[in-house]
């Protein structure tokens, strides 16, 4: 039998495996009556398709513009399970490489941030500027003119842009801009990431592994407000507050924020008898570029909040949440911003990557009281960050099991809900008075949609 033949029953079977796979997709999510697959969550050959149609495509965050201020400035980090090097070149401009050498494979950089004009690959020697050009390879002349450097430079993102010093790169060579894929979601955005003159991440990005789809974490950023009150139940336990229900009528803004491309963001309000910690707790030296810089429909939103949290689509979340006292700060309290990406690495492990991002401007003390605030409670060690790991990785191993991959899992809260009329920016939010799991459907949503389909980003 020819090798052709040997290998085309294979082939054929694994094609017919992923249409059928395509087909029951529209089955194992139903966002319209809020129920979810469990097997979406454990199944090899679903996570394959991800790797292909949603990190091989979508628009991911790669980077914060201050993490590579100067020409050389690099750091090393994931698209999907694709490492690459997010470099600044010397004529300034920020490109994003695959960290392979063209060679034989290897990664070309081992560090995981640093300042280079060239990377020598440790295998063989090739060397590639910070351009992305192959420059050097060694016995040249023994190749007899059959290799062309020109072809051979390190392979580069063909999309890179920055929204809010925020760099963003896709593999695709599509058309669309990363302005287009943020859409409405940039005026939300606004609030957190250009609110003052320039943000900046405190030291490098902490990192950890869990055995957790990377979808849990996503999808509870989305908009998990229900968990609070039993995961994080330690507050009121401890008697650090009262954790209970509050009207509508006591929060001034209290949105639910989702756009069609999946992305989502929960703008909650401190109930008026909390103490008042205006602009998300910024430091007052802040307010006036605050002012400068946000519409007046976005200072009236931002002035009464006390936590913004959510998820870019598929794997950026993030929060901003005025929760501890500075210290020595006259019962002020101070705020924290943090990003974090769950970056897949198998259907059941993920690494999660977590930053910290402080205004540039702020006070020092500020600063350092702000970070502290962060690591006690969002960092590796961080209480609520414990809190919700354990539950992404008790739920990935229960769902292993035949039976239990076959369980419909519930998204129903708030199945029917009307657009709020005085939502004052672009797009569609809706009033939540008690959690709701719309921002989780809409997750959800867009992930069928870009996994049953092989479409453009
Ligand atoms: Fe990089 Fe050979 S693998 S030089
Ligand atoms: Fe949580």
């Amino acid at each position: 039998m020819s090798v052709a033949k040997l290998k085309s029953p294979g082939l054929k079977n694994r094609k017919r495996k992923r249409g059928e796979i395509e087909a029951s997709l529209r089955a194992l999510v139903r966002a319209d009556i809020g129920e979810v697959n469990g097997k979406i969550f454990v199944d090899p050959e679903i996570y394959e398709l991800e790797r292909e149609r949603i990190f091989g495509k979508a628009w991911l965050f790669v980077a914060h513009e201050s993490e590579i201020p100067k020409a050389g400035d690099f750091v090393t980090r994931k698209m999907g399970e694709d490492p690459v090097i997010v470099w600044r070149g010397q004529d300034g401009k920020v490109r994003v490489f695959l960290n392979v050498c063209r060679h034989r494979g290897r990664k070309v950089c081992g560090e995981d941030l640093g300042c280079a004009a060239q990377f020598q690959c440790p295998y063989h020697g090739w060397t590639y500027s910070n351009k992305g050009e192959l420059i050097a390879v060694p016995f040249y002349e023994g190749y007899q003119g059959r290799l062309d450097k020109g072809e051979l430079g390190l392979y580069e993102a063909p999309r890179v842009e920055s929204y809010g010093e925020m760099v963003f790169a896709s593999w695709e060579k599509g058309k669309g801009s990363l302005g287009e894929y943020l859409g409405e979601m940039k005026w939300v955005m606004d609030l957190l990431f250009r609110r003052s003159d320039g943000m900046e991440v405190v030291g490098s990005p902490m990192r950890w592994e869990v055995d957790a789809n990377w979808k849990l974490g996503a999808a509870n950023f989305a908009g998990d407000g229900t968990h609070v009150y039993t995961t994080h139940g330690f507050e009121p336990a401890l008697g650090l507050r009262t954790m209970r229900g509050r009207s509508e009528k006591e929060r001034p803004a209290n949105y639910v924020f989702v756009t069609g491309e999946g992305h989502s963001a929960t703008l909650v309000s401190a109930p008026a008898d909390e103490p008042a910690r205006p602009y998300l707790a910024l430091p007052k030296t802040l307010w006036p570029q605050v002012e400068s810089r946000l519409s007046r429909e976005q200072l009236d939103l931002l002035r009464p909040l006390a936590s913004v949290v959510g998820n870019l689509f598929p794997n950026l979340s993030f929060l901003c949440n005025a929760k501890q006292p500075v210290p020595g700060g006259a019962g002020e309290l101070v705020s924290f911003f943090t990003l974090r990406q769950w970056q897949p690495t198998a259907p059941d492990r993920m690494e999660v990557w977590s930053w910290c991002l402080v205004d540039r401007d702020a006070p020092e003390e500020w600063k350092k009281a702000s970070f502290l605030c962060y690591t006690r409670l969002f960092g590796a060690a961080g209480m609520f960050e414990q809190d919700d790991l354990e539950n992404w990785s008790e739920i990935t191993q229960a769902l292993r099991g035949p039976i239990a991959r076959r369980l419909r899992l519930q998204f129903k809260l708030g199945l029917t809900m009307t657009p709020a009329r005085d939502w004052p920016g672009p797009g569609m939010a809706y009033r939540q008075s008690t959690p709701v799991d719309f921002s989780e459907r809409s997750f959800y949503r867009r992930w069928q949609e870009r996994i049953a389909r092989n479409g453009a980003f």
